[in-house]
């Protein structure tokens, strides 16, 4: 099947434009075409912020933006999604095209601007969806709000989603929404975060997680950090897509324009920020590591550097329905392989001072 994909469907696919070739993917997905796939091993199970993830691979926001698949997903081997980018009110995004690929470097970058039906279409969606795996909830401002209204548009947004979402996670990283990564800052985050904290505890207290951009430096994602855990934050997303083209191989990259980097291109740093954040703390925070995983071993580094779960998006679209069975499979054999007997275990051994699995 993944020799299907790889020497078939995605030449096909890849010969259509980036966004439509997902609609279409994204359409075959909801009509059950990929079928059921999970790979299960008790290995992989862990309790992250008082949830039970079945594995610890979850598919990134972005790509379910209004939790059409999430059930399908789960089918497909993922162990959580995170649907969204939610916005308040349904907003079309960006100008198309607003989504290119990259091969030469397993790349994607996206301008997406946070397309989505809003937050009262998702919440009714998800209310009757089926429930195979953990479903998180992402939201984000509306375009039009200026940042210095942005905390009532997230509290708004916050809650509709809140019943339907098993965790709740807050993007102010991403690059295609003028302004909003001016609200990692410490003071802006404080406020939002501690008004968002308070919400959530009123509305009966889920996990509220953070999303950070890859392109803080290692001062402002400290701040950042501390803003949260003065706040009761469960844990951090680390990373959103990046702004930097350092390094490609794909030529006249700078004719594609603006929006967020993503794939291997991102993993390195990706992995330097959950390192950080995983000293910073002590291990005492949970972390997601999301950025460049396509193979069991991508997964196993960001777990040795911190992170508790891991997610992915572009490792998905280059590697077709089996991505996350064959992923999960073989993160279950490197962890066996290196003496791990779960997930929580391995998770900072790549770290020589930080106490193992405190996370
Ligand atoms: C994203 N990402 C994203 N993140 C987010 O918090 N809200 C969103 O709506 C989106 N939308 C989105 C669209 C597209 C097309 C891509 C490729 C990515 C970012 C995503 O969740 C993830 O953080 C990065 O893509 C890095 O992971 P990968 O893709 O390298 O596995």
């Amino acid at each position: 099947m993944s020799f299907l994909y790889e020497r078939i469907a995605r030449p096909l696919m890849f010969r259509l434009d980036a966004e439509t070739a997902h609609d279409i993917g994204r359409g075959m997905l909801k009509a059950g075409v990929a079928g059921r796939q999970r790979f299960e091993d008790p290995i992989l199970r862990s309790e992250v912020f008082g949830l039970e993830f079945e594995n610890p691979l979850g598919m990134a926001a972005g790509f379910d933006k209004n939790g059409l698949v999430a059930d399908r997903l789960a089918d497909l081997g993922f162990g959580f999604v995170e649907v969204g980018t939610v916005t308040l009110r349904p907003q079309p995004g960006n100008e198309k095209p607003r989504m290119f690929r990259l091969p030469r470097d397993r790349a994607l970058i996206n301008r997406l601007g946070f397309n989505n039906e809003g937050a009262e279409a998702v919440a009714d969606r998800l209310r009757k969806i089926r429930r195979e795996c953990v479903i998180g909830v992402n939201i984000g401002k509306n375009k039009d709000v200026p940042n210095d209204e942005a905390v009532q548009n997230y509290l708004d947004c916050l809650r509709i989603i809140h019943p339907v979402a098993d965790y709740i996670a807050v993007n102010i990283s991403s690059p295609n929404t003028p302004g909003l990564r001016e609200l990692q800052q410490a003071e802006h985050l404080s406020d939002l975060i501690g008004a968002l904290s308070a919400a959530n505890r009123q509305l009966g207290g889920k996990p509220l997680l953070v999303k950070i951009a890859p392109d803080l430096s290692d001062a402002e994602i400290e701040a950042a950090v501390d803003a949260c855990v003065g706040h009761d934050v469960a844990g951090i997303i680390a990373t959103n897509t990046t702004v930097s083209r350092e390094g490609l191989r794909t030529p006249n990259v700078a004719e594609i324009g603006e929006g967020g980097l993503s794939g291997r291109p991102l993993a390195a740093r990706s992995n330097e920020v959950i390192s950080r954040l995983y000293t910073h703390t002590g291990g005492r925070l949970p972390i997601i590591g999301v950025g460049g995983v396509f193979s069991g071993q991508d997964a196993f580094d960001k777990i040795a550097a911190g992170a508790s779960l891991v997610q992915a998006y572009t490792g998905f679209i280059y590697g077709g329905p089996h991505f996350a069975s064959e992923l999960t499979r073989s993160l279950a054999e490197i962890l066996r392989a290196r003496g791990f007997a779960s997930v929580s275990e391995a998770v900072g051994s790549g770290h020589q001072n930080v106490p193992v699995g405190a996370a």
